[in-house]
């Protein structure tokens, strides 16, 4: 990953091979409106600058990017004029995705050092962060799996966040810069995971790169397998894990902090689903439907990579993740449909749909991350298709019953620029899990399905504060766009982190 330095607005003239240039839209018809650095490379292009970016059809808007050779007129071999939409509009997520498209497009010239301008003067803290996670994401690659490596090529190696005329560097900045690179690297970290193939990412390997990241980052960390989880009688997560040749394994990372009162203070539970494989076993899914499947333990990547940030953000309270990691496989041994299984609640489930596995696993380590007695739990999951039928591809489904924590999540989520939106837990939809000869089954009819699947979960919370993130849809992207790269997304990090710092910022205001 580039390093990343801060810079006054005279970063602009110093060496750089490329300098990136935001543009509103309305800064093209008046020349005044621009950035002074925009005026400035403009004049040493003798007006070619503007001129040609408008003849290539360049108006500002977002998504467009123009570049331009310098001819030894700049500094810099290259300037990128970077579209922004509407002044009126602006948000730091459309510094994100600008950032991300630059960078992207700057390491694959083979820029090494990229210079890029914030012209914004509000929120400083907000738009550094973004600038900085949108360029880090931008520029991720995965590559394990090519013998021949472009990685050479394209390694951006500086980048730097140039502030407004007349703003300084501080503290705040560097620290917003700090957490910007922090949360990329986890978002980074769980896109790598998701990409990995099932033959490489199993439960057991899973757990191994969760343990290392947590070492990485001074997090606790414990491994549990079959036989533990069968004295911890979860029955639902055994009876999904039973089909595979792979070992189940309950993941557990824990962030302590080093002050005893804080230590003291209710945590945070965080809860991912780790289904490193989902055929759908007895159930079984189609080729178009199991094509994708190795991104099943998406949510147990998100949960994982946000806890690297969390323990940079050193909040003053514990914060646990969880993932009960697993394969949904067909085979001799699997789970069938009409078995009926008994969770570590207590409560029994009959299968009908042996493809309603997340629930099941989730059911069990939601039970287990509630006896910690936290504050609030959250868990994402890639749960099901109807949530995307419902949403589309971009948006995660926000299901709880605790308004409080749910806004608080949708604030964080909108803060960090990742799109979430609040679905219904209606409770008259409950009575489709009721089984004939169990106290429930597991699903219920094909309408309202992203509400039954989350009702299901909400019986394994008890009346602990709890947000449920389905994020079937987000978990992968099917092009490249801004900051985003084919495949994983790392849905969630983002706003996790920012759950978490607000929280940390609301105690420490009392
Ligand atoms: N992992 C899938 C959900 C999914 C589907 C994630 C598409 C990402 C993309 C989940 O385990 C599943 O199979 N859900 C079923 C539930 C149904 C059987 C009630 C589904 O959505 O079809
Ligand atoms: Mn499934
Ligand atoms: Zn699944």
């Amino acid at each position: 990953m580039p390093k990343i330095f801060i810079a006054s607005a005279d970063g602009l003239t110093a060496a750089a091979d490329a300098l990136a240039l935001p543009v509103f839209e309305s800064d093209l018809s008046d020349p005044k409106a621009r950035l002074r650095a925009l005026r400035t490379a403009d004049e040493a292009l003798d007006g070619l600058l503007v001129t040609a970016a408008k003849q290539e059809g360049f108006s500002g808007k977002r998504d467009q990017l123009f570049a331009l050779h310098t001819h030894g007129k700049l500094k810099a071999t290259r300037v990128y004029l970077v579209g922004m939409g509407a002044r009126a509009k602006f948000e730091p997520e459309v510094l994100r995705q600008a950032a991300g498209a630059v960078a992207r497009r700057a390491a694959r010239s083979g820029v090494k050092t990229l210079a890029f301008a914030i012209s914004e003067t509000r929120n400083q803290p907000g738009c550094v962060r973004a600038l900085v996670e949108g360029a880090l994401l931008g520029t991720y690659e995965f590559n394990r799996h090519k013998t021949t490596k472009n990685a050479a090529k394209h390694g951006l190696k500086e980048l730097r966040a140039v502030l407004p005329e007349g703003a300084e560097r501080t503290r705040e900045l560097d620290h917003a810069a700090a957490l910007g690179e922090a949360t990329a690297e986890g978002a980074a970290w769980a896109r790598d995971l998701v990409n990995e193939p099932a033959n490489e990412v199993n439960p057991t390997t899973l757990a191994q790169a969760a343990s290392d990241w947590a070492r990485q980052h001074g997090l606790k960390v414990e491994v549990l397998g079959r036989k533990e989880i069968e004295r911890l009688k979860m029955g639902m997560f055994l009876g999904v894990a039973q089909g595979s040749h792979e070992e189940p394994k309950l993941i557990h990372l824990e962030y302590r902090p080093k002050d005893a009162k804080a230590q003291k203070q209710k945590p945070v539970a965080l809860v991912g689903k780790a289904i490193t494989f989902d055929s759908g076993g007895y159930s079984l899914k189609t080729q178009e439907g199991m094509v994708d499947m190795k991104s099943d333990m998406a949510g147990s990547a998100a949960v994982f990579g946000a806890m690297g940030a969390i323990a940079k953000l050193a909040p003053p309270f514990p914060v646990h993740a969880f993932a009960g990691a697993c394969e949904n496989m067909l085979d001799g041994k699997s789970y069938r449909l009409g078995d009926v299984l008994r969770s570590r609640l207590g409560k029994t489930v009959e299968i009908l749909n042996t493809d309603a596995e997340g629930r099941l696993v989730l059911g069990d380590v939601l039970t287990y991350a509630n006896e910690l007695q936290p504050a609030v739990i959250v868990d994402l999951a890639t749960l099901t298709g109807a949530c995307m039928v419902a949403l589309g591809r971009h948006v995660t489904g926000v299901f709880g019953d605790d308004d409080g924590a749910v806004w608080s999540l949708l604030e964080s989520a909108k803060t960090a620029g990742e799109d979430m939106w609040r679905m219904p837990l209606t409770d008259s939809l409950k009575d489709q899990l009721k089984s004939e000869i169990a106290d429930y089954k597991n699903v219920g009819e094909r309408y309202g399905g992203a509400i039954t699947a989350a009702l299901f979960l909400r019986e394994f919370v008890g009346q602990t504060p709890w947000v449920h993130l389905d994020i079937a849809g987000p978990s992968l992207s099917n092009k490249e766009k801004g900051y985003l790269s084919k495949g994983g997304t790392g849905v969630g990090v983002r706003t996790l982190v920012e759950f978490v710092r607000r929280r940390a910022e609301e105690i420490a205001a009392g």
